[in-house]
């Protein structure tokens, strides 16, 4: 009923969703909800509860309700009755009680979503949960990394994805590694000593290495990632070294990586940081066909969530 991370998702079910995805892209690639569709979500109300700031991923879920023939609230700390000390449960189920069909949260908090899901009698999705998953954006990735690719439909054995920069603190490195090894690509982390896992509990099943060049080589896309200073306790960041070492602007990209290698971020860019603003433009960038593969991979989710709270069970969600 809810949809809170991939760690346990099976290649079928995230083959799945993603088909179900497809289906809100038209034949030239562009966002286009089929007639069956438009009013799948007629009366229906989603919360939007958004803890943490957001761009994409607040706005896709709201766009995605709306193309669905529903609508949504969106609660955050400020204005709410939060500020005042209700408890974030507390809060929930008085949407519940309200007739809110389903939840959308962000929270800082790893356990909090995950916790507050099993209390309550709507579906929730976790739009991200600290550095924990945040499923939604490496659905939204998979169906980019399939449909750049050549592989539509299909798992991505034989191609190799390298996700670059800032690991440990990333929600969405570790949802699109759990999503990656399902659908049987080789992945390859890279990234500055402090900021990559290092085994134990922490290994997460895939080769890691300590030079970029490392990374980018062979690789098919690159996935660079923002160094999240807002979840850093008491680390200086060095920003010259950072940037000579591990950034990526044409001259690094033309000496190690393939011709055709694509470039993807989860946003937001902080250009001339991990990414130059002109390779975030350029050819190899799919960073906007990303955001808007998420109205679609949203929309497909909403469409599950909604059909399983009053049908049988299918494949994607738990
Ligand atoms: N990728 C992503 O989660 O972006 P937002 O923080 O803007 O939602």
């Amino acid at each position: 009923m809810s949809l809170l991370g991939l760690r346990d998702k099976s290649r079928e079910e995230i083959l799945y969703l993603l088909d179900r995805a497809g289906e809100f892209l038209g034949e030239d690639g562009n966002l286009e909800t089929p007639p069956e569709y438009r009013e799948k979500l007629a009366g229906e109300s989603v919360g939007l509860l958004f803890f943490e700031p957001s761009t994409r991923t607040r706005v896709s879920f709201e766009l995605a309700v709306r193309r669905l023939g529903g609508f949504s609230v969106t609660i955050s700390d400020r204005g709410s009755s939060v500020q005042k000390g209700e408890s974030l449960l507390d809060t929930c189920r008085n949407l519940e009680a309200m007739g809110v069909g389903a939840l959308v949260m962000r929270h800082r908090d790893r356990e909090l979503i995950g916790a507050i899901g099993a209390k309550v009698g709507i579906p929730i999705v976790n739009a991200g949960n600290g550095s924990d998953e945040h499923p939604t954006q490496a659905l939204l990735d998979l169906l980019t990394l399939q449909r750049a690719l050549g592989r539509e439909g299909r798992g991505l054995e034989g191609k190799k994805v390298a996700i670059v920069g800032d690991v440990i603190h990333s929600r969405v490195a570790r949802s699109d590694v759990y999503g990656l090894r399902a659908l049987g690509a080789e992945v390859v982390i890279g990234g500055p000593e402090e900021w990559v896992p290092r085994g134990g509990d922490e290994g997460w099943g895939v080769k890691v290495v300590g030079e970029r060049r490392e990374a980018l080589c062979g690789a098919d896309a690159v996935i660079m990632l923002r160094v999240q200073r807002e979840r850093m306790v008491g680390e200086r960041v060095d920003e010259e070294a950072y940037i000579r070492a591990w950034g990526l602007d044409d001259k690094v990209a033309q000496r190690w990586m393939k011709d055709d290698a694509i470039i993807m971020h989860p946003g937001p860019v902080i250009r001339g940081m991990e990414l130059s603003g002109a390779l975030a433009e350029g050819r190899r960038s799919r960073i906007l066909e990303q955001v808007k593969h998420g109205v679609a991979v949203r929309q497909a989710v909403l469409v599950e969530l909604f059909s399983r709270t009053s049908r049988a069970k299918s494949p994607g969600m738990s």
